[in-house]
């Protein structure tokens, strides 16, 4: 039996605003996304996840939506997409978008009329009663502060776990469903393959809106950021209720409709790893509830293996897992495990048992840049000091000319160009048959060879000496990866090698291979 585009492909995380500019504004765009495409192709990568490019205020970069069937004039038009759609699909690439269910921008139609309480549409959103020092409940915003802010209009209060310019809604009325649920077949029809829910969990919000209990914030912490006021209540009330469940079914019953069927990955972040992989449900809710493991954890070989069997572990039977590493919201890659390990994290990427996904510069060993006060566009890290997220979304180092071929000379790019992007540009590295991005090309060649790196049952997951090794098995077919995460350089095992990323009799200190082993 075949497996499902979804499972045996490798997803490419491009944020749209810094992947490339075509119109000399400094912003990335669809067309520069259009003419980078084939990239996209030569590298190996299978599907194309653009973030958000609808009409929006962009408070958060578009994660505010004003106008979901719109594309914001800022990415282009809606021809635009559809040319990006046809080029893609033209070359073999599958794409998905952002679906962002939880919330709109303020300035959406839906909430500006629902802030007159007589309003047909007031329900679509959570307004309470409060006073004027007092909110209906104890619930933070991820983005500082309180969840509720008071509209002058009426004086009652309205829900936002994000941005006060981002309401949240209210999905316990079905007519939100109805709407969002057409936005998606807005999509749908114009030939999307599928889309990435934005916070998925955070529909189900208890009807009642109750206090949360406060909780010390132990399942939410990430070395990588300071716990924030969010991560120090349990989210009991505020998020994950049955009503996300009972939704997402039957928005996989949507994407099961069309021919062939569209696929939902899921954003979400829920410590309890059982309330996590309730996401699957029966096979009739979410195909792949994203897994965000690795990045909270060390990059070190006990904790990436435990990290490994934690999610295979909480996945429903047949249930697939999935991979990250980076992406729009978290620090670099590189800037987070040490420029030594980016090869390690290619080779453990793309060879565990799961769909990974691969953010767009990871594969050039970008890392974080620093962004000065003034310089700062990211409302969170604005709002709470040290959760800013600009230094991961620089633009992308397409050549060694000036603005890296990201924008022309003149534009002034949105965010800095990454110092020293000559040497790590695309053009630098695709000449080095050396380099980074030529590692990540032939992993993703490597995987199209083997049925067993996309498909292969996962086995022997341990820890010996700082070396990290697994076993992929499929058929008749085994394949051994081990990762030297040690000081000490450590024996190869026996068997035909695959790949390796170093070249000595041993396996050096940071080095990988993927050994085929005779059964
Ligand atoms: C998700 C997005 C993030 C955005 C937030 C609100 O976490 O990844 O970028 O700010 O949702 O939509």
């Amino acid at each position: 039996m075949s497996a499902p585009w979804w499972e045996t492909g490798v997803l490419y995380h491009v944020y749209l605003r810094s992947f490339q500019d075509s119109n000399g504004d400094g912003v990335g765009d669809l067309r520069g996304l259009t003419h980078r495409l084939p990239y996209l192709s030569w590298l190996g990568v299978d599907t194309v996840w653009v973030s958000p490019f609808y009409v929006s205020p962009m408070r958060d970069f578009g994660y505010d939506v004003q106008d979901h069937t719109a594309v914001d004039p800022l990415f282009g038009t809606l021809d635009d997409f559809d040319e990006m759609l046809a080029r893609a699909h033209g070359l073999g690439l599958r794409v998905i978008v952002d679906w962002i269910p939880n919330h709109t921008a303020s300035d959406h139609r839906w909430f500006e009329a629902s802030r007159d309480p007589s309003s047909a549409l007031r329900d679509f959103y959570y307004w309470r009663d409060g006073g004027e020092d007092t909110v209906p409940n104890n619930w933070p915003s991820a983005f500082g502060g309180p969840a509720w802010s008071r509209d002058g209009r009426s004086g009652a209060h309205y829900l936002h776990l994000c941005l006060p310019e981002m309401p949240d809604l209210n999905w316990h009325n079905p007519a939100v469903e109805k709407a969002q649920f057409e936005v998606a077949r807005f999509w749908l029809d114009r030939g999307v393959d599928g889309f990435r829910v934005d916070v998925a969990h955070w529909i189900g919000k208890h009807p009642d809106l109750p206090d949360n209990p406060p909780d010390d914030g132990s399942a939410f912490i990430n070395p990588a950021k300071p716990p924030s006021a969010f991560d120090r209540v349990a989210h009991i009330y505020d998020m994950d209720g049955p009503l996300a469940h009972a939704v997402y079914r039957r928005f996989r019953a949507l994407l099961g409709s069309y021919d062939p069927p569209r696929m939902a990955m899921g954003e979400i972040h829920l410590g309890d790893l059982k309330r996590w992989a309730a996401y699957y449900g029966a096979d009739d809710e979410l195909h792949l509830p994203a897994y965000f493991g690795l990045l909270s954890v060390p990059f070190d070989a006990e904790a990436l293996a435990a990290a490994i069997l934690q999610q295979e572990g909480a996945l429903p039977a047949g249930a697939w897992p999935t991979y990250v590493l980076g992406n729009h919201d978290e620090p670099r890659l590189a800037s987070r495990i040490g420029a030594e390990r980016v090869r390690l994290a290619a080779v453990l990427l793309l060879t565990l048992r799961g769909t990974p996904t691969l953010y767009y510069g990871d594969e050039l060993g970008l890392e974080s840049i620093s962004v000065g006060e003034a310089a700062a566009r990211d409302p969170l890290g604005m709002r709470v000091p040290g959760l800013g997220r600009d230094g991961g979304r620089a633009p992308m180092p397409w050549t060694a000319g000036v603005q890296a071929g990201f924008c022309p000379a003149a534009a002034t790019p949105w965010l800095p160009i990454p110092p020293g992007y000559h040497a790590r540009s695309v053009a630098c590295q695709q000449r080095d048959f050396a380099s980074l991005l030529h590692l990540y090309r032939k992993l993703l060649y490597l995987r199209r060879q083997h049925e067993v790196l996309q498909r292969g049952a996962l086995a022997d997951v341990a820890v010996r000496d700082g070396v990290l090794s697994f076993v992929r098995l499929w058929k008749a077919e085994q394949v051994r990866v081990c990762l030297n995460f040690g000081r000490q350089p450590a024996a190869l095992p026996a068997g035909k090698v695959l790949l390796r990323t170093g070249t000595g009799s041993l396996l050096g200190s940071n080095e990988a291979a993927i050994i085929a082993v005779q059964s």
